[in-house]
């Protein structure tokens, strides 16, 4: 298979994740459109990248900024590699990839950025699906190392090389995930959220004391070895006999818990609506994306020098 050398991007979706995808791949050096199917759409990716231009380093934030905005569906002719990151739905995803096939360059790469959605199921709309696989990225994107590479049943083993490689080059650490539901990350993810919520529903503890056990806790330690690295540490009989005792008393809800969809009734969803567990009314809610962008920049430039 013909692989390209990737110079120019098209990202497609400025939404919360294409914006910072795009200019992440601008601040390395990189050729970049930003789609959109609307103007306001542009505009609120224009928005986003101009609030985060200041967790950029000093010395990239000129070429940050050389983000091409565009509806014209001509910016994808000429990219070596599409990076979809559009609502997620599987049809309007599906939808979106049989309007753009036709009009790339023979060698181009397409990677989706969905959260969770089957890899192989996307790549049905595909009449090259061998030139898709998945790339998540965590947000903030251009904050969080880690990218998530996934192969689905029709992926070429050069597509995800590829796409590896290229997380590589732009300072990421990047892994290879089969394709199943959550990945790796939102697997590990929603473990934890599970039994956060259980603990606080039985009164184990308050929300902003489980928040405390992940930050000072598991969540320091977790930056700096992983679970099988903290159990080879901690002495795997121990770890075997915890088990023992454990897991029959852990979380295993099969569906979200009353206190999040009570939540999610209320129309407390967090940053976006003013509040959710906590308050973001007023100028908390950036006060609280500042900070947590002011912590990550100090953490990944200890421990990864990145
Ligand atoms: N938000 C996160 O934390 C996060 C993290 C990792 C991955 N993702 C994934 O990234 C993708 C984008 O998520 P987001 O949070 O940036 O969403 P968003 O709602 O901020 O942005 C979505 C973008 O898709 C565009 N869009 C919607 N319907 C479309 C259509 N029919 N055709 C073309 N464009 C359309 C919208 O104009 C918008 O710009 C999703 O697949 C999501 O699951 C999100």
């Amino acid at each position: 298979m013909n692989i390209p050398d990737i110079k120019t991007i098209t990202v497609a979706g400025a939404g919360t994740m294409g914006a910072l995808i795009a200019q992440t791949f601008a601040a390395c050096g990189y050729e970049v459109f930003l789609w959109n199917r609307s103007q306001s759409g542009l505009e609120r990716g224009r928005a986003i990248m101009d609030e985060n231009l200041s967790s950029i380093p000093h010395e990239r934030q000129s070429a940050a900024a050389r983000v091409l905005l565009t509806m014209d569906q001509n910016c994808f002719r000429g990219a070596d590699l599409v990076i979809e990151s559009i609502a997620e739905n599987l049809e309007v995803k599906h939808a979106f990839y049989r309007q753009i096939e036709p009009l790339l360059k023979e060698t181009c790469l397409i990677a989706t950025n969905t959260s969770g959605l089957s890899i192989t199921t996307l790549s049905r709309a595909f009449a090259a699906p061998e030139r898709f696989c998945g790339m998540h990225w965590i947000n903030p994107a251009n904050l969080i190392p880690l990218i998530e590479v996934i192969s689905g049943e029709q992926t070429a083993p050069e597509t995800s090389a590829a796409v590896y490689a290229l997380s590589e080059a732009l300072g990421k650490k990047p892994i290879h995930v089969k394709d199943v539901p959550g990945f790796a990350l939102n697997r590990l993810q929603f473990a934890v959220l599970r039994e956060a919520l259980h603990m606080v529903e039985t009164g184990a503890a308050s929300m902003e004391d489980v928040d405390r056990a992940m930050k000072y806790g598991l969540g320091l330690r977790y930056a700096c070895i992983g679970p099988f690295e903290t159990a080879d540490l901690g002495g795997l009989d121990i770890f075997c006999g915890i088990s023992e005792y454990l897991f029959a008393d852990l979380a295993d809800d099969k569906e979200p818990q009353a206190l999040l969809r009570q939540k999610k009734a209320e129309g407390k969803l967090g940053l976006k609506s003013g509040a959710g567990f906590f308050d973001y009314s007023g100028s908390r809610g950036a006060e609280a994306v500042a900070e947590r962008n002011r912590k990550l920049t100090a953490i990944s430039k200890i421990l990864f020098e990145i």
